[in-house]
């Protein structure tokens, strides 16, 4: 009879059986790595029609390509900024179908046929939104970076108001939204800006729903 105690398993041992067991598990035998570069390189790509700031656009895209990335380097509309790439920082917020959207998160094939206003189909240098207009005179911005995105998302909101539509801080789900400060923070609190111009843009956006323009 073996009376020897088993020999015990040294930590490093103990990792790379944990590992090599694991991606056993994870990785199906017939998926090599060049396999998955193969498939990579071969994009499948689709024709997209868009109506940007007013102008039927068609492209030709890879299906992986989001809207961000289709406004920005296809259509070369660079106003609408990329800051954190995930959903996180409202940079990028563009008007589809009159509701603001993340466009970092969203795939440009999701949304044939749609209406998509970005900063640039909003006013011009010379007849600016009043939305643009009220940033300006409230000082509602200090480097621009978020601002294409915080004035979109703005004017959005604005509407969102006037159709009664409730947020999380409204007092009441069936009673019109009020137009104070709180309401107006909780509906822009995806739009972060790092230079804290945040008092500014209120101050812009109140005046606009104010003047009801
Ligand atoms: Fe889209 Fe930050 S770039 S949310
Ligand atoms: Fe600089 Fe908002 S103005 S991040």
């Amino acid at each position: 009879m073996d009376n020897r105690a088993p020999l015990p398993l040294s930590r490093r041992t103990f990792l790379i059986v944990g590992v090599v067991t694991a991606t056993a598990m994870v990785l199906p035998p017939f998926i090599s790595a060049k396999a998955c570069a193969a498939n990579a390189a071969q994009p499948i790509k689709s024709a997209v029609s868009l109506s940007v700031n007013g102008e039927q656009r068609t492209l030709d895209l890879d299906t992986r390509t989001t809207l961000l990335d289709a406004l920005r380097e296809h259509l070369q509309l660079t106003g609408t900024k990329k800051g954190c790439d995930h959903g996180q920082c409202g940079a990028c917020t563009v008007i589809v179908d009159g509701r603001r959207i993340n466009a970092c998160l969203t795939l440009a094939v999701m949304h044939d046929g749609a209406k998509v206003t970005t900063i640039e189909g909003l006013g011009t240098p010379e007849k600016l939104h009043p939305m643009q207009a009220a940033f300006i005179k409230h000082d509602g911005y200090q480097c621009g970076y978020c601002t294409p995105g915080q004035i979109c998302s703005a004017v959005a909101v604005l509407e969102e108001i006037r159709a009664g539509i409730p947020s999380h801080a409204s007092a009441s789900l069936t009673d019109s939204p009020r137009l104070i400060a709180s309401e107006l923070q909780e509906r822009m609190s995806g739009n972060i800006c790092r230079c804290g111009a945040y008092s500014n843009i209120i101050e812009a956006i109140t005046e606009v729903a104010e003047a009801n323009v």
